[in-house]
Order: structure tokens, then C-alpha cells, then sequence
């Protein structure tokens, strides 16, 4: 795992975009993972301007979103379908069949998450883009998810609702499930790139990287994956005793 620290929020989105950007420079046909969440949207700025200043285009790229609420309908303002659309998709080339994000009509469930699944298999990501929670989820997989699921349909954590709840009026209108990749799709990504932000995310940056290996903080698996880059903010990297601004292991 390599980890970066950044001064601020604005210098960790610019270098996590140059990231991704490097990446879709040297394959054109990228086959990405992307992550919802307040965090990446600067990544995503800088993606869109790179893509406005003609260096870099998304008509060969496919994505894969991490995740998506349970019951929301895609055209509400806080599904990740609405999400993806405002702050990247509708503001780059990518072709509408490039874009997978789960399904998530609740009548269906099961079968969708079998068939997300499948198409993943077909599509090995390149990179994968990751948020993390307060609690040290990663997608919504939440602290005691096997590592070994796949996609499912996740009963979501009352601390990731309480978080989320700042985008709707009030907690009861956040939605209780959610369909989310697996651990184990998680893992299946050639490389990944996590952002985090700010002192609320320290703790869970600090688990990540030097606690146990363990379902109660699910970003902690990332310990073993062989290609994982951090890149966090001071606030963020505030409990790793960082002397410079990087850090291998
Ligand atoms: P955030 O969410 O970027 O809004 O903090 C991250 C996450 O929950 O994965």
C-alpha cells in the first residue's frame, strides 16, 4: 500500500484525477470503478477538466459504480445514478452503454446483484475508485460484512445513514438498504485508488492501514491487495505519524 498526504482537500483531488488520468492516457479503453460520496467529486472536477482541455476522452471508457440505494427511484435527486450524472457523466463523452451502475428496482433484487455480478466477471476493472466511511466501510459494505461476499444487498450501518442523512430532510427519508459490489469485486480490481478527507475520516485512514485484517473495518482487506494508493489530506492522515508525505508498505 502506498499512502500520499496532501495539504488540502483541492491538492488531493488534483493529484487523484492526474491519477486516473495517467491510467486512461495509457489505456483508452479503461474499464473503471467509481465511487459516490462528497470526496470524490473534485477528483471528478479535475476529470471533467481534463477532459474540457481535450487531454483526455471517456468514448472508449466503461464504468462500474460501487453502489446504489434500495427504493430510490434513478431519477431522484440523491440516487448515485443522479449523482453520477451531476458531477461526471453528463459533462464528459462516455457512451450511455459504457455506464453500469447497479439496478436497483426492490422487487428484483437478488437477480440484479447475480447479474451485476456477472457483468463484472466479464469485465475486470482496471481501477477502482474508493471512498471510505466513518466507520471504515468501503462501498456499503459495512463492518461485519463477510470478505468474501459479492454484490448484495446490504442492510445499511445507522452511522452511514446518520452521515448520508445531510443530503435528504431528515434520517427517516435515507434509505435502510442498499445493493453494494463485494468485498471480494472489490478486491478483484487490478489496482485501487481510496481519497479521504478531514478529521472524521482519520480514525477509520488509521484502521485501514495498521489495524487487523478484519470484517469490522472492511477497509482494512486493502492491507491485501498488491496495488493500493492512498491519497489523503493532513486531517485525514493526522493518526498515521506521517514524518514526509508518503508512506510504502
Ligand atoms: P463521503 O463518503 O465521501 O461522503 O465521506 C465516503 C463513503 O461513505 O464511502
Amino acid at each position: 500500500m502506498d499512502i500520499y498526504k496532501y495539504k488540502d482537500y483541492e491538492d488531493m483531488s488534483k493529484a487523484a484525477a492526474a491519477f486516473v488520468i495517467r491510467e486512461i492516457i495509457k489505456k483508452p479503453n479503461l474499464i473503471l470503478g467509481l465511487a459516490t460520496g462528497t470526496t470524490p467529486i473534485g477528483l471528478y472536477k479535475y476529470l471533467i477538466k481534463a477532459y474540457d482541455d481535450y487531454i483526455i476522452s471517456f468514448k472508449e471508457v466503461k464504468t462500474f459504480n460501487l453502489d446504489e440505494y434500495v427504493g430510490l427511484p434513478r431519477s431522484h435527486p440523491e440516487s448515485y445514478y443522479s449523482f453520477m450524472h451531476r458531477y461526471l457523466f453528463d459533462h464528459i463523452d462516455i457512451l450511455p452503454k459504457n455506464i453500469n451502475i447497479p439496478s436497483n428496482d426492490p422487487e428484483n433484487m437478488e437477480r440484479l446483484a447475480t447479474e451485476y455480478n456477472a457483468k463484472m466477471f466479464g469485465n475486470q476493472r482496471d481501477l477502482q475508485i474508493l471512498g471510505i466511511g466513518q466507520n471504515g466501510h468501503i462501498g456499503f459494505n459495512e463492518p461485519g460484512s463477510r470478505m468474501g461476499n459479492m454484490t448484495f444487498i446490504v442492510k445499511l450501518d445507522e452511522q452511514t445513514r446518520l452521515d448520508n442523512s445531510r443530503f435528504f430532510k431528515s434520517i427517516d427519508e435515507v434509505p435502510k438498504y442498499a445493493i453494494t459490489m463485494g468485498i471480494k469485486n472489490i478486491m478483484f480490481s487490478k489496482q485501487i485508488l481510496l481519497v479521504a478527507s478531514g478529521k472524521n475520516k482519520a480514525e477509520a485512514i488509521y484502521k485501514m492501514a495498521y489495524g487487523d485484517v478484519s470484517d469490522d473495518v472492511p477497509a482494512s482487506v486493502l492491507q491485501l491487495h498488491p496495488h493500493v494508493t492512498v491519497m489523503v489530506d493532513e486531517e485525514a492522515a493526522s493518526l498515521l505519524n506521517m514524518t514526509g508525505n508518503h508512506l510504502t508498505f
